[in-house]
């Protein structure tokens, strides 16, 4: 349902820097990169799944826990580390909360936004991988 990417971190006595390319470090071409930050205490955000995107979430600065549901089991990852990104493949509902106040959630994404290939219904979503349009 997930996957746990671990970047590496170079740093010297400047400081730190973590690269990550498309195809190497993440398991898809890079077209296109979001971030959220200034997300306001007790606010739930994205609710939904994808039918195609694939996506990697990294948190850059603060913390956030994300809530995994493939339809079957459900499981919440807390994202604290630059060095960490969370792989999530399409049929995935997921639910991100428990933002800090400093939280920066770096998204990249497999696609161009394409509102079209989104489910936003619960009940929808278990229908659809319930159906078997998926593989986990
Ligand atoms: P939304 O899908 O509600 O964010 P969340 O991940 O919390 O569900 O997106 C908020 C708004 O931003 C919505 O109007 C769609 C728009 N949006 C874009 O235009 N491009 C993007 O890449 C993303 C992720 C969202």
């Amino acid at each position: 349902m997930y996957k746990i990417l671990s970047f590496t971190s170079i740093a010297d006595n400047r400081g730190a820097l973590i690269p990550i390319e498309q195809l190497k470090d993440v398991p898809f071409d890079i077209k296109r990169i979001y971030y959220m930050f200034d997300t306001k205490l007790d606010v739930v955000r994205g609710k939904h799944s994808h039918k195609y995107l694939e996506q990697v979430l990294i948190c850059v600065n603060g913390s956030c826990k994300i809530m995994l549901d493939d339809g079957y089991k459900k499981e919440i990852i807390k994202l604290y580390d630059k060095n960490i990104g969370l792989y999530i493949g399409p049929n995935v509902w997921h639910e991100m909360f428990e933002f800090t106040k400093d939280t920066v959630l770096l998204v990249l994404a497999s696609d161009y936004y394409n509102e079209a290939e989104y489910i936003r219904n619960y009940e929808k979503f278990l229908k659809y991988v319930k159906n078997n349009k998926t593989v986990f």
